[in-house]
């Protein structure tokens, strides 16, 4: 088994990152700048913001954090966001999720500039990503192709089950391992909530990747021998035995699948980082195209 290990990769892509911004400013472009906005104060969303935050000053990028409160109107969160597609020092918007209920998600990201689309939600860039253009693609399952990519692992051929069908990972996921690209030409099954045998699939995918949101789902039986496993959960559950009295496991249940894989991603330190990944590509790929 072995272990893809979101520190290694992204530590070696936030290298080259890093470069090509000093590349790009010394040729007289300017600093790559991500606006994020943050409205109420769910405690995985700020840690989720405040590490994109982090990550920019570690990499040369400007960046705002736009606090919003949770009882903010659709209509003055949708003005702020047009604000920010005006501001020509911004080359890059994203729009933390989830929001609180009475605010339409896709209200919202309908109003973000598609060239300022980071996060790669709109319905431009989605739509871009199915046609396979050039568009910025959702940060978590770039991130996974860039990891796979890194790893040599070809997947030509391969049975891929995604579980899960969401806009931001199973759906585009889905489209990314089908494309006739490398990582990707693999035969793609997506499974979710209402699939009546799911272990009868995931037993024939030579690469899972789990999308579901709960804790641990996937376990050691569902799992082929030698199968590449991606696990895109974080899952916060009780641990009495750690100080903070819980701790994040994945959506796969690590300690007994493993042993089973040729591949797996661990949680912490596995496609979360590689999230940070797309998104930063992203939104340098943004200053660039801003400027040229
Ligand atoms: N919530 C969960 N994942 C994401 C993400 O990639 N971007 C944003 N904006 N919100 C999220």
């Amino acid at each position: 088994m072995q272990l893809l290990d979101g520190v290694l990769v992204s530590g070696h892509i936030k290298e080259q990152i890093k470069q090509e911004v000093q590349k790009w400013q010394a040729a007289g472009g300017k600093k790559p700048h991500l606006a994020a906005i943050l409205v109420g104060n769910n405690p995985a969303s700020e840690a989720y913001v405040g590490s994109k935050v982090k990550h920019c000053e570690e990499l040369g990028f400007d960046s705002t954090l736009l606090r919003l409160p949770a009882d903010i109107t659709e209509a003055a969160l949708i003005a702020e966001v047009e604000r920010l597609n005006h501001d020509a020092a911004i080359d890059g918007i994203l729009v933390q999720l989830p929001l609180p209920d009475h605010i339409s998600p896709d209200s919202v990201i309908n109003a973000i500039h598609p060239g300022k689309d980071v996060d790669g939600f709109h319905p431009i860039s989605q739509g871009r990503m199915l046609l396979g253009q050039p568009t910025f693609l959702p940060a978590t399952p770039y991130g996974i192709m860039l990891m796979l990519e890194y790893y040599k692992i070809n997947t030509a051929g391969m049975h891929c089950v995604v579980i899960g069908r969401s806009n931001i990972v199973g759906t585009p996921m889905t489209i990314l391992m089908s494309r006739a690209t490398n990582p990707g030409n693999a035969t793609v099954t997506m499974c979710h909530s209402r699939t009546r045998n799911l272990k009868e699939l995931t037993l024939q995918a030579d690469i899972i990747v789990a999308a579901i949101g709960r804790p641990r789902y996937v376990t050691a039986e569902m799992v082929k021998p030698g199968a590449i496993v991606i696990d895109v959960g974080i899952n916060r559950i009780d641990d009495p035995t750690r100080k903070s009295g819980s701790r994040l496991v994945g959506d796969v249940d690590f300690d007994n699948v493993a042993p089973l894989c040729s591949y797996i991603t661990p949680v912490p330190k596995g496609v979360g980082l590689m999230t940070i990944c797309g998104l930063m590509k992203n939104t340098l790929l943004a200053a660039k195209m801003k400027e040229t």
